[in-house]
């Protein structure tokens, strides 16, 4: 049996030397390892065999078991090259196109916004968006009964916890940590109750602080005009129209001019020609109590910009939902501001 096992291997030798391609290499493969192979047969022949010589020749199978595996493999990953090169690479195919992604519009108006911002010396910060009734309400001066709380259709996870409705929490939660004077900016997410071509259930704000001595509302109005005109170029309509925040005193809401109708009026803008984008105010003083702010001593403004509106206006998209579908044919318009 020794000259049969010593054959084989020698047969196995010449033959693997002698493969051209990768399909008598997988013939070998399966006359020597398969099923009904002749290492196969070599086992079946070893029942035959005396209990003396069971010993040795098992081990000899094995070895010759062993070296014909790790050949058949070295051949394979050692060459892909068994056969001619044109057999496995076809040198007319047109190469691949490497696909590149951009940053979501919403991302680069972000970027865009809070590096002015940055410029004029805000820093970044962020807050949770779960909330508590106190962070998103109470602490900004909105009670339980206060009738502001019908202006933002809030998603309720517990009686006491929210989803934000807006970013203004964040001035609290910096307010209680630091002292003033502070220049804060605070981008993130939102979520009202609230969906047609220009609201979405989840939207992104920009939140603003800004609390020293003698701020006052020509800074706010400053700021704002120096940050539009950044964004929109220097001929923008602006309108500043009074409004209500219970956290701010007096309160302001900006308006730019319908840039999908130049102000004539149409579906965007409801008919009236304008886009509210931002609300604003100087911090009251009740909100300067609540996180133990001497509100003698400091004054400040606030603000709260909706990114998406931007974003809209920006690009001339008349559906705030189209940035949220996911659709390659829009977001592809947008390649980098
Ligand atoms: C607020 O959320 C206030 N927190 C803003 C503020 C901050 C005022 C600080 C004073 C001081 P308002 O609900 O108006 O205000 O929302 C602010 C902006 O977010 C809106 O002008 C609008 O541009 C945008 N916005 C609000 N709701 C949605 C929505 N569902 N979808 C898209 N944008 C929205
Ligand atoms: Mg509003």
């Amino acid at each position: 049996m020794i000259e049969i096992i010593n054959k084989l291997r020698q047969d196995f030798d010449s033959r693997l030397n002698s493969v051209a391609d990768p399909k008598q290499l997988e013939q070998i493969r399966i006359d020597f390892l398969g099923k009904k192979g002749s290492l196969q047969g070599l086992m079946k022949d070893l029942r035959n065999a005396s209990a003396e010589e069971k010993p040795k020749l098992g081990k000899d199978i094995n070895l010759l078991k062993q070296h014909v595996e790790q050949e058949i493999n070295n051949k394979t990953l050692g060459s892909k090259s068994v056969g001619k090169p044109e057999d496995t690479f076809d040198t007319t195919l047109p190469g691949r196109k490497e696909l590149t992604g951009t940053l979501h519009p919403i991302t680069q108006v972000m970027e865009e916004i809070t590096s002015i911002f940055f410029g004029l010396g805000f820093q970044v910060e962020e807050g949770p968006e779960i909330e508590t009734d106190y962070y998103n309400f109470e602490a900004l001066n909105i009670p339980k009964d206060h009738p502001a709380r019908d202006m933002q259709d809030t998603f309720y996870i517990e009686d006491e916890t929210v989803l934000r409705t807006h970013t203004s929490p964040v001035q609290i939660h910096v307010m209680e940590n630091r002292e003033p004077p502070l220049r804060i900016i605070a981008p993130g997410k939102v979520y009202r109750c609230d969906s047609d071509v220009s609201h979405t259930p989840m939207s992104h704000q920009i939140e603003g602080l800004m609390v020293d001595e003698g701020v006052s509302f020509s800074h706010l109005k400053g700021i704002m005009n120096i940050f539009l005109q950044e964004v929109f170029g220097k001929d923008t309509k602006i309108r500043f129209r009074p409004s209500f925040f219970p956290f701010t005193c007096p309160s302001a809401e900006v308006d730019i001019q319908c840039v999908m109708c130049s102000g004539k009026g149409c579906r965007v803008c409801s008919q009236t020609g304008w886009l509210e984008i931002l609300g604003a105010g100087m911090v009251d003083p009740a909100v300067f109590k609540s996180v133990g702010y001497d509100s003698e001593k400091w004054t400040g403004f606030a603000f709260g910009l909706g990114i998406e509106r931007i974003a809209m206006l920006k690009f001339g998209i008349n559906d705030i939902r189209l940035f949220f579908e996911n659709d390659l044919r829009f977001l592809k318009q947008f390649p980098a501001l």
